[in-house]
């Protein structure tokens, strides 16, 4: 296992009036547990407010956990500091739903991609010029774009340059957290099928996080269900056949739309019920 995570609780404070000093606590994760295996692609789908960006928060450890255990390649990540902590950030790279708040607004596509290396490794300008060349490429992106600014470009290119840059560390894990979500469906699309790709080309795993069923169901083998806190269902679809037995699951697969009868054929949804030990196909 790349990760490994073992019922992780997180409680937010929040004040219940401005007037008041009492304070209620928001269970934003409870009792999640999974694991991450190296170069798998693994999807977590759950609606708004389920908790899914706080858990990318703990994994890449933004936050302190209410309590659980993060693992990563064998070590409790609660004990990482100084340069530790810095090549796990460099192993373990997240990118979030807004492109645009992610690369600074006054610096140039080339000083946001140059920044990471200058970070974490001692190279000449030419020597960064040609790895940010090369990945470049690979996000299919144009060298043009170097000295621009992250307002000049569109929804998809400002996330292939966020790609890009977590790319150019060469992390284990790459957590997606809404990444398609602000995009059109060809947009979406082509970064999905790049995403597919890199897992193969780098040997990377990705943690893929959505509210869209049909984005996860298209990228990920594994399937982890999340519902208010908790994950509620793993569903594995390599045999091509997703086995339900969640009733929120049945809803997230029931809100698909019905495609041609031709790709249905190919990927059967079967919801098993626990009362009577049948199982039953959703459509
Ligand atoms: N810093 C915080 N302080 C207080 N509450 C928070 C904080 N961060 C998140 N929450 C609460 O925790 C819950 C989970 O939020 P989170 O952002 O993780 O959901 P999400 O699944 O990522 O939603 P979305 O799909 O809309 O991005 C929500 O009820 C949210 O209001
Ligand atoms: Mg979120």
């Amino acid at each position: 296992m790349l990760m490994e995570v073992f019922e992780l609780n997180k409680y937010y404070k929040k004040s219940i009036s401005l007037m008041s000093r009492d304070e209620e606590l928001i269970m934003a994760l409870s009792d999640v547990s999974f694991g991450i295996k190296h170069n798998e692609i693994v999807g977590i789908v759950g609606e708004s407010g389920c908790g899914k960006s706080t858990l990318s928060r703990q994994l890449v450890k933004l936050e302190n956990l209410t309590s659980g255990k993060i693992v990563f390649q064998g070590e409790d990540i609660k004990k990482f500091r100084g340069s530790k902590l810095k090549t796990f950030r460099k192993n373990c790279q997240v990118i979030f739903q807004d492109a645009m708040s992610s690369l600074n607004p006054s610096f140039t596509i080339r000083d946001i991609l140059s920044e990471p290396l200058d970070n974490h490794y001692n190279l000449n300008r030419a020597e960064k010029h040609s790895i940010i060349k090369v990945m470049l490429e690979r996000v299919r992106l144009k060298e043009i774009i170097l000295d621009r600014f992250p307002k000049t470009l569109s929804g998809g290119e400002r996330q292939r340059v966020n790609i890009c840059r977590a790319l150019l560390l060469e992390p284990k894990l790459l957590i997606c957290d809404e990444i398609v979500s602000n995009l059109d469906v060809l947009a979406q699309a082509s970064i999905l099928q790049l995403l597919k790709e890199l897992n193969r080309e780098f040997k990377m795993s990705i943690l893929f996080i959505s509210h869209d069923i049909g984005v996860v169901k298209y990228i990920c083998d594994r399937i982890m269900v999340m519902q208010a806190g908790k994950l509620v269902e793993v569903i594995d679809s390599r045999d091509g056949t997703y086995r339900i037995t969640h009733p929120y699951t049945e809803q997230l697969f029931a809100s698909l739309p019905v495609t041609h009868p031709d790709n249905r054929a190919n990927n059967s949804i079967l919801i098993y019920n626990h009362t009577d030990n049948q199982e039953r196909s959703l459509r």
